[in-house]
Formats: C-alpha cells, structure tokens, sequence
C-alpha cells in the first residue's frame, strides 16, 4: 500500500519563463519576502526581476544572508528582523540552494507564530511541532538554484541546533512548497566542488530511498530513474560545466530524487552525515555520499532486488569504481580528506542515531557496525 503525495506544482523552465511562471503564481499583491544571496542576485541578474514583482504590485522585502546549514539563531534572527521592520510576509520565493529553500520553510511555518521569536522560541516550536496545527503556513515558493537537495518537493526543511548539537526538521503535512521553478540554465558553470557535493546529495537521496524501510514499488522506480540520470550525467558535468544537457538531466535527476525520498525518507547514510556535517562542516551531500558504498553492501542482505540498483553501476564497473572516477581531482572521498580523525569516530558514532532515519535502514545498524562503517570510509 501506498499513497504517494507531493502537491507541489512543478515545472522546469528556461529563465524567463520560470520568472514569469512565478509571477503568474503571485497573483494576489503581496508582502513578499524574497531569500537570495546578493552574490546570486547578481550572478543571475535578478535586479529587474524584483523590480517586474514591484510593478505587479508586491510589496518585496530582500533578505540575503542566507547561511549554509541553517541554524536555529539564524532563523530567529530572521524573525526577529521582519517583527523590527513590522513586515509579516504573506508570501515567500526562496531562490538557492538546500540551505535557502529551508530557511524559506522554517519561517514559512514560524513567521505566523512567534511573537517574541528568540533562539529557545524557535527550537521549541520546531520541537513541539507548534507550527502542525495551525495550517497558517505562509505560501512559500522555490527557484533552486542547485541541483541536489530537493527540498522544492518536500515538507521538512533541516534546521541546525549547533548549542545543543543536533539536527531539527522543520517537518509537517502543510510544509510543502506551493510551487517551485527549476532552472537548468541557472545552474550552468557552477563550480565542480558544489556540482558533485549536491549531485552526490541527489544520489543519496535516490539510493537511500530505493532501500529504505519505508520503501515502495513507485519511490524505488523514482529512485532507479534519478540514479540513471546522476550515475550519467554528473560525470559530463563535472568534464563540461556548461553541457547544458548534463545540467537539465542533474535537474530532474535531483527532482526525481527528491520526490522518492519525500516518500521515504532516509537511512543510515543521512543518519551519520549529521554529525559529520555538525562537529566538522563536512558539506551535505559528501557527508551523506561518504558511507554510500558501504551502507549498499551491508543492506543488500536485506534487500532482494538491491542488483537493479548495483547494474546501474555496471558500466563503470560498479559504484565504488564509478565514486572514485566521478570524484578524482574534485574531492577525495574518505573522512580524514575532511580533517576527521580516529578519535572523533565515537562522538560521530554516538550522534548518528537519529530517529526516523537510522531506523528506516532496512538493516539498523548497532554502535559497533557504525563505527566499522566509519573506520572503513576514514
Ligand atoms: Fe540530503
């Protein structure tokens, strides 16, 4: 049995079309906060475009400082910015990456609801799931600007609680975006590093889904499709960073993914990428890719038909082999390349349990086979 759900409309579009695509969805005027980088406002000449929604008739408010991994403060800080400037947004257009569309979320979900949005206020809300039962959400729209992390067709968003050392998800039925825009043009040029860290995310969010628990006959079909895609065209796009065919196939290869994992959710692999990315930076999508191989091996005694995901890896004589050829000369892909050593692994280890995922590998790993993992992968 299974239902599956994603509400948001989606469309790829060249870059005109998706900005007219936005405003048609604005169709009422309105108090629009917009979350971009300056540095991409500039990069993708998005000047006239602000200027085109205040002639529609917005109200556009810009907010640019858009973190990496967004943390609790930052979406207080936020908050507490828009209460300074009496502007409560009644709709938002996230522009960016993973990190953008999220922070999009969170205040999508706890604008309507913290009067006094200090950094304890906005944990516990997001802890209590304050935010579920209003149905207040404000309308949040995304144009990602990347392609990999598929937070366009999901309802949680990744909220970071540095202090307190964990990972908050910003997660309920009405956290879908309204809409989101993809553009493969916007993506042409990106540089090799945020190309294979975020094709790498999409990756592991196609092969933890084909695995999960949570699995079902359409999430592993999207799965099998998005892997296609990325195990073909991450490659060409990390030799030819403007193969625009490269690019549009990484977009709906991220989008694909995104919409498997919606239904499923993730595994091991996310589970141990947190404390990887808390405690050492490590970016996302490495700090999820890095246990990939290892996670395969282990689950497929746990998965029958794990060999319709191993043959897509057979042209490049298997997925180890395809990792090390994909990642040569842009990122070496073992834990110490980060600056994780040896004694770091039981922190990393005890911090790798996290509800929801770790349990959803359809093998739950104990303490001792995490920590072999990591040893096997530094
Ligand atoms: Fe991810």
């Amino acid at each position: 049995m299974f239902s599956p759900v994603c509400p948001v409309d989606v469309r790829v579009l060249a870059p005109e079309a998706a900005k007219a695509a936005v405003r048609g969805w604005l169709q009422e005027p309105a108090r629009l906060l917009v979350l971009t980088s300056p540095r991409r406002s500039a990069a993708l000449n998005l000047a006239a475009f602000f200027v085109q929604l205040q002639g529609d008739g917005h109200a556009v408010q810009l907010y640019g400082d858009i973190p990496p991994n967004p943390s609790v403060t930052d979406v207080a800080a936020l908050l507490t910015r828009l209460q300074a400037q009496a502007f409560l947004p009644t709709a938002i257009l996230a522009i960016g990456g993973g990190s953008c569309i999220d922070l999009g979320k969170a205040v999508a979900a706890l604008a309507p609801l913290l009067p006094a949005p200090s950094t304890d206020a906005v944990r516990r809300a997001i802890e209590s799931k304050a935010f579920a039962q209003g149905g207040q959400a404000i309308p949040l729209f995304a144009m990602p600007t990347t392609s990999g992390t598929g937070s366009e067709v999901t309802r949680w968003a990744t909220i970071w609680d540095p202090e307190q050392r964990r990972k908050l998800s910003v997660d309920h039925a009405d956290g879908f975006p309204k809409a989101a825009a993809v553009v493969p043009e916007w993506t042409l040029g990106m540089d090799a590093g945020l190309t294979l860290s975020t094709g790498l995310d999409a990756l592991s969010h196609a092969m933890e889904a084909f695995w999960a628990v949570a699995r079902n006959p359409l999430s592993q079909e999207l799965a099998l499709a998005a892997v296609r895609k990325v195990v073909h065209a991450l490659p060409v796009a990390l030799r030819e960073p403007n193969d625009l065919a490269a690019r549009q196939a990484l977009c709906l290869g991220s989008v694909m993914a995104g919409l498997a994992f919606s239904q499923t959710r993730t595994t091991a692999c996310h589970s141990m990428s947190y404390p990887l990315t808390m405690l050492r930076g490590v970016p996302h999508g490495y700090a999820a890719a890095l246990t990939l191989g290892s996670v395969m091996r282990r689950n497929a005694k746990a998965v029958p038909d794990m060999h319709r995901l191993e043959a897509l890896f057979d042209d490049a004589e298997g997925f180890d082999a395809w990792m090390e050829d994909t990642t040569r000369g842009v990122q070496e892909m073992r834990l110490s390349a980060f600056g994780v050593t040896q004694a770091e692994l039981p922190i990393i280890c005890q911090l790798a349990f996290t509800a929801g995922r770790m349990d959803n590998n359809p093998i739950v790993f104990t303490e001792d086979e995490v920590m072999a993992i990591l040893t096997e992968n530094l």
